[in-house]
């Protein structure tokens, strides 16, 4: 029997609904492969603020440091939009983020063959898109200081700061070397170096930390190039490496390939002495909550991911995955990508149909 425990922060919004599904799937695996997952529920975002006065309470910081591994819902909604910035929200995410060392973002962007109608692009420019990115998630101009709005000359002035360390740098390309090489062995480096100074470091070190990959090839881009031919021609890319904004954006972009926000997991790493976090990239969608409407799978394929990562089971990770597309392949779709001729279900459905099939 292999034990494991996950701590569960389900938010705001859509983020209980969809962290139940997951948790269905996660039961139908210990059935299959012997697990057994003893749960630990914190508040986490404006739900978190309601009751405790803070986005990101103590006791949840804690309960994750000391869990095997956290799943996590979604954090916003409108009515917290007015609240001061350091207790909104999005805050949370980001301090979750900071205190369990997540430097290592992987979002991937696949596309299932049985939803390439479901998107927005052409068909052959996407089926068969395949691509992970790997988010530098800790530093850049979301942590940089100084920050602030200020007056200055006389005038209000805002300002963050883009900066990166050699160090921050070189463990991001690491990882990304590290799972180019579990893939097609392509990584290209995204940056804005014909521009900015922390992109040159960001380039020179990708260069440097190459040589340590001679098995992988590496290519850089600029962002904005990258932004274009991510919609061009996204097949032209395998693993993909880039900073926390950059990152923030075409993470973003590249979800739509997938035809449905509501598909793609995500899985934020630490160098393996904190727990990894695993989450939808979709946020809290408010008005949507409790109609049992929303897809779940985003939040159930990053169950997969985390057996994957953090428990190092590629096996029950695929079962997870192959679930999914076999439910998919049956016609079954939640709202977001049901099109003519699908079968509706709810989101509690789809969870019970990807939790049967596992
Ligand atoms: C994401 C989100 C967050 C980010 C926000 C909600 C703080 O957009 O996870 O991509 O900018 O990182
Ligand atoms: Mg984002």
């Amino acid at each position: 029997m292999k034990e494991f425990n996950i701590c569960l922060l389900p938010g705001d919004g859509i983020g209980c609904e969809v962290v139940n599904e997951a948790k269905k799937v996660l039961s139908a695996i210990e059935k299959k492969f012997g697990y057994k997952f003893n749960y630990k529920e914190e508040l986490i975002g404006g739900i978190a603020y309601e009751k405790t006065g803070s986005p990101l309470p103590q006791i949840t910081i804690d309960s994750a440091k000391s869990s095997d591994a956290v799943i996590l819902g979604a954090v916003g909604d409108w009515k917290y939009d007015t609240l001061p910035p350091e207790v909104r929200p999005e805050r949370a995410l980001l301090g979750i983020r900071k205190a369990l060392n997540l430097f290592a973002n992987l979002r991937p962007a696949y596309v299932f063959d049985e939803l390439v109608s479901s998107s927005t692009l052409k068909e052959d420019i996407i089926k068969g898109v395949d691509i992970m990115i790997i988010r530098e998630l800790t530093g850049d101009v979301y942590f940089g200081e100084p920050k602030g709005v200020e007056i200055i000359n006389g005038e209000k002035t805002g300002f963050n700061n883009m900066i990166y360390k050699e160090s921050e740098i070189n463990r991001i390309m690491h990882v990304a070397f590290k799972t180019a090489q579990k893939r097609n062995k392509k990584l290209c480096s995204i940056d804005k170096a014909n521009v900015l100074d922390v992109s040159r470091l960001w380039r020179e070190v990708a260069i440097e930390v190459a040589k340590e990959y001679p098995d992988v090839e590496l290519s850089h881009m600029y962002v904005d190039n990258a932004a274009m031919q991510l919609i061009r021609n996204p097949k032209q890319f395998d693993t993909i490496v880039t900073g926390n904004i950059f990152g923030d954006i075409l993470s973003d972009e590249a979800s739509m390939l997938s035809g449905s926000l509501g598909m793609l997991p995500s899985a934020s790493l630490s160098d393996g002495k904190t727990p990894s976090l695993y989450e939808p990239i979709h946020g809290s969608a408010p008005d949507l909550k409790g109609k049992n409407v929303v897809n779940p799978i985003a939040t159930i394929l990053s169950t997969a991911m985390m057996l994957e990562y953090s428990f190092n089971d590629s096996v029950a990770s695929k079962a997870v995955y192959e679930s999914v597309k076999k439910v998919l392949k049956e016609g079954y779709r939640t709202p977001d990508i049901f099109i003519e001729g699908n079968k509706n279900v709810s989101t509690s459905q789809m969870g019970d149909l990807i939790a049967q099939n596992i």
